[in-house]
């Protein structure tokens, strides 16, 4: 092994640790891969808190054949892996709740299908959700841990051949033990500070610096620089090529989340059609279901709640949408600093509609009361692309800033602005980076998720 195969990664999320996966896994390479984390713990960020949903085709055009190659990866690790125990992967039922006081046409996906062809994505023919034997069903045939809602009504938007969910920290933790068992180097509470160039003018090398102050500056050759940092890509592509004309448009988008537990959820759902010939699903146990909110009178955002297993197999309910912007709530430099921001009355909000949507039901025109239990509360932030679409890119070497006196050398790799969409589009992601990182055209067309270039565009 050379010293100038260094891949290095930046950014310890579950875009980084599937891109280390996939490529660790390609039988061609012969590279060593460093991840290199700002944070001294992995996971504190969008990737340990997400909702972990994962979609086929609920993407914007630029995104659909990715969308639609992870979710066939998600099943197929999951399938391989025993995902369905080790990370909670399970088909999931989606319903739509259509509160009366909602504005005429308005749907609770609405926000996460903004770009996308709703005809496409939600207009479909709904599969309808048939009850195991011992589920508890409300009257009108929805599942026991669904509040019936008066002058409301539950819809089935999607089910589980085209919607699964996973535990995204669980996912997270088996790629993290298997790129470890692999000899992928993983480097904690350390960023990159900037690019060095060789005697030839080649880019070279990557200068590092710890963020505790506890080790001193390092430098590190490579053959390839992965942005792969979610929400701070921006800043780590703008302290390593300060004179770049290029944005990196990924904004932070906050989100904050509760997990609980109801006296309604306490066994998993059985999948009926398991063991099934022919069925896509027909290998899973369980299923898992998925709640979406438009904004109403009782609250001015989009719950979502989301019903799955957690990693020791214990249901467990999330409920998110509650968001805000970079305005409203800025990144902070560090993800473990998020814990610190948390707002204990969007948690309130967030905790009342978690009664409403999923409380027990007393009398006719009484509002449900709430005895759930609180298993944790958390605040993350969304890598969010100004495209709506996430970044997945070689930045060409003319777009760095670095002067005709630099000519190539290492290459500059973007995976980031995943939105939404980060957990279902990361086995993909990680595919076609590890594809392209080892000289392949990618499993699947990318084009689309360049970046403009200043450059050309100015021609
Ligand atoms: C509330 C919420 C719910 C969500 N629900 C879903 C869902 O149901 N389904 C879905 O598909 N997606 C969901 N997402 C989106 C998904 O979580 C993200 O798109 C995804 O986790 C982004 O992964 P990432 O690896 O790009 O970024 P992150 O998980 O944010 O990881 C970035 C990493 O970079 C590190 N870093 C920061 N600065 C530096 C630096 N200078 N150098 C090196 N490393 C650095 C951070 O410490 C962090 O470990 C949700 C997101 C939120 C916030
Ligand atoms: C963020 O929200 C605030 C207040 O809700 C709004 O005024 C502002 O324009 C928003 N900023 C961005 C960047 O969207
Ligand atoms: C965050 O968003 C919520 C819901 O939209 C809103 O009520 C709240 O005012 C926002 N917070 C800030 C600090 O702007």
């Amino acid at each position: 092994m050379t010293d100038n195969n260094n891949v290095v990664i930046l950014g310890g999320g579950i875009i980084g640790l599937s891109i280390a996966y996939h490529l660790s896994h390609s039988p061609s390479h012969n590279q060593q891969i460093h991840i290199f984390d700002a944070a001294e713990r992995l996971l504190e960020s969008a990737s340990g808190y997400a909702g972990g949903f994962l979609a086929r085709d609920w993407f914007p055009e630029q995104a659909a054949a990715l969308g639609d190659f992870s979710f066939e990866l998600h099943r197929q690790l999951a399938d391989k892996h025993n995902g369905q125990e080790r990370w909670g992967y399970a088909g999931s039922h989606v319903y739509s709740l259509a509160p009366d006081d909602a504005p005429a046409g308005t749907r609770g996906e609405d926000w996460l299908l903004a770009g996308t062809s709703r005809a496409q994505a939600a207009g479909r023919q709904a599969y309808g959700h048939v009850s195991a034997p011992e589920e508890k069903v409300n009257e009108d045939g929805t599942p026991a841990w669904m509040t019936p809602q008066s002058g409301a009504s539950w819809n089935v938007v999607a089910g589980v051949e085209d919607c699964a969910q996973v535990e995204p920290r669980k996912l997270c933790e088996f790629l993290l033990s298997e790129i470890q068992r692999r000899g992928v180097q993983l480097h904690l509470s350390t960023r990159a500070i900037g690019v060095t160039t060789n005697a030839n003018g080649k880019i070279s090398a990557l200068r590092l610096e710890a963020t505790n102050g506890l080790t001193e500056p390092t430098v590190l050759s490579c053959s390839d620089i992965v942005l792969a940092a979610g929400c701070w890509t921006p800043r780590v592509y703008k302290t390593l090529f300060p004179r770049s004309r290029l944005e990196v448009e990924i904004d932070a988008l906050a989100g904050h989340s509760v997990i609980y537990r109801s006296p309604r959820y306490t066994k998993p759902f059985l999948n009926v059609a398991s063991g099934q010939e022919g069925k896509a699903h027909s290998k899973d146990k369980h299923i898992s279901y998925a709640i979406y909110c438009p904004p109403t009178k009782t609250w001015s955002y989009s719950p979502e709640a989301y019903a799955r297993l957690d990693g020791d197999g214990k249901p467990e309910i999330w409920i998110g949408g509650l968001n805000n912007n970079s305005t409203e709530l800025p990144l902070p430099e560090l993800a473990t600093d998020s814990k610190k921001l948390v707002n204990k009355e969007r948690i309130t909000e967030l905790r009342q509609a978690a009664v409403q949507l999923t409380g027990l039901k007393g009398q006719e025109g009484t509002a449900a009361e709430d005895d759930l239990e609180i298993v944790s509360e958390a605040l993350c932030f969304r890598p969010a692309s100004k495209s709506g679409v996430p970044i997945i890119t070689e930045v060409p070497h003319k777009d760095l800033g670095l002067g005709s006196h630099v000519t190539a050398g290492a290459k500059v790799w973007i995976a980031g602005g995943h939105g939404p969409w980060g957990i279902s589009l990361s086995l993909g992601t990680g595919v076609v980076m590890s594809d392209m990182i080892s000289g392949r055209e990618p499993t699947v067309d990318i084009s689309a998720l360049r970046m403009q270039s200043p450059i050309a565009s100015k021609l």
